[in-house]
């Protein structure tokens, strides 16, 4: 077993210009599963009942233990994140052409799962301090055809939910989480996935409860959750051949119900291991110039990954710094681009945008969200999981050190 370079023998040279890498092969973040995890896969395929619609009980099963530990009375698994928010977006059945207020900062899924339910996506701006959606800006972009917001909560830092839900209420909007890097915070003192009329997840393979690929819708509305069922399964009844309207083929493999049971066991451990490596990541990180997050009284990071800002004086070189700690052979990326930085959306290339009539089409130049441009410059996310421990993390913070303590002396406050 190589042993972790200390600060002091870290070699000067970034492997980026040619010197000796921190580490010496990158040690990918896997999701670990338990011997019985295993042990039941093999024997459910001894059984052979591979779906849900053709004897197997494992999907179901799934859902029914996933809706209890969030105290919420259903759950719909689907195939993905993306497909599990369109289906939470379409089941909705909101007028066409409704305006969706959707943070700067979100995931390209909530944006793309909103036009293919032929939903406007309006971009809020992030919040200067808490780097999550803005209630102010929720406030300005309101318009009288919002029907819906859709807080995201990225790298699991939580959104101001409190205020997120009261001006949901006051505006009669449907609330819908996208807690796809979210399992397990807690935002002003509840979970986050509890605040709205439903949330959707990701399951997809680094995520806190990670099964390969997949996604799960949870709410209380029991036509809603039906609703989603079948939109999941071709737009189907309960009979076999009941075809109830155009649906689409979203559902979860019964493998992927086993490991999906099995995994919301180890969710706690997996919360905990993480919240401890990025602790002892901000120590050890602590006078590098790094800013990192603020997390709100009464509510808790998730650390999907360990977010942090670079120095404002070291914005302009933010991509250059991650290909730096990147070739260290330890697991670093930029954040994701802004929405408005999306070609596609910045454009209104989807043919849904030529349905829209002239005056009720959305504003995507990048001036309109300029907190959220200003921070996603200088974001970097750092791997705290799975499947790495504290090893991995001294590894990560020497290579970040030995980065960062070359971009500081280069480049002088
Ligand atoms: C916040 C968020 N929402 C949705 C998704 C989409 O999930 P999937 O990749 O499982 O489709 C992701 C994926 O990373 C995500 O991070």
């Amino acid at each position: 077993m190589t042993t972790p370079i200390t600060p002091k023998q870290t070699p000067a040279e970034l492997a980026v210009h040619g010197g000796a890498p921190t580490r010496l092969t990158k040690k990918p973040a896997n999701p670990v599963f338990s011997q019985e995890a295993k042990d039941e896969v093999v024997q459910l395929l001894d059984r052979g009942a591979l779906s849900a619609f053709y004897g197997g009980a494992e999907v179901r099963r799934f859902e029914t233990e996933y809706a209890r530990y969030f105290g919420r009375d259903y759950a719909t698994a689907a195939n993905s994140g993306t497909s599990a928010l369109h289906l939470a977006f379409a089941a909705v059945r909101l007028p066409e052409h409704s305006e969706v207020l959707v943070p700067a900062n979100a995931y390209v899924s909530a944006v793309s799962a909103l036009i293919q339910a032929e939903l406007i996506p309006v971009i809020v701006d992030l919040d200067p301090l808490t780097w999550s959606m803005s209630t102010e800006d929720c406030e300005r972009k309101l318009t009288e055809r919002t029907r819906m917001i859709v807080p995201v909560h990225m790298y699991g830092q939580t959104c101001p939910m409190n205020d997120l839900s009261a001006f949901a209420r006051e505006h009669d909007l449907v609330l819908i989480e996208d807690c796809g890097q979210s399992h397990g915070a807690m935002a002003d003192g509840r979970l986050t996935g509890t605040f709205g009329f439903a949330a959707a997840f990701s399951l997809c393979c680094r995520k806190h409860l990670a099964i390969g690929e997949g996604g799960i819708v949870i709410t209380d509305d029991k036509t809603y959750a039906d609703t989603m069922r079948s939109l999941a399964h071709k737009g189907k009844g309960e009979e076999w051949f009941d075809y109830r309207e155009m649906g689409y083929s979203y559902n979860l493999t019964e493998i992927q119900g086993v490991l999906g049971r099995h995994q919301l066991r180890k969710l706690g451990a997996e919360l905990e291991s993480r919240a401890t490596l990025a602790a002892g990541l901000r120590d050890q990180l602590a006078d590098t110039g790094l800013v990192f997050p603020v997390v709100r009284p009464g509510s808790t990071h998730a650390y999907f990954k360990q977010n942090a800002l670079v120095p404002q004086r070291l914005a302009p070189y933010r991509n250059e710094i991650v290909k730096a700690i990147r070739a260290e052979n330890v697991g670093c990326d930029p954040t994701h681009p802004c929405l408005m930085d999306i070609d596609w959306l910045q454009n209104q290339q989807p043919s849904f945008f030529r349905t829209i009539p002239a005056a009720a089409r959305p504003d995507y130049r990048p001036e309109t969200v300029p907190n959220a441009n200003a921070m996603l410059a200088r974001q970097i996310c750092i791997e705290v999981g799975p499947g790495l421990d504290a090893e991995d993390m001294s590894y990560t913070a020497a290579a970040i050190r030995k980065v960062m303590t070359y971009y500081n002396a280069r480049y002088v406050g």
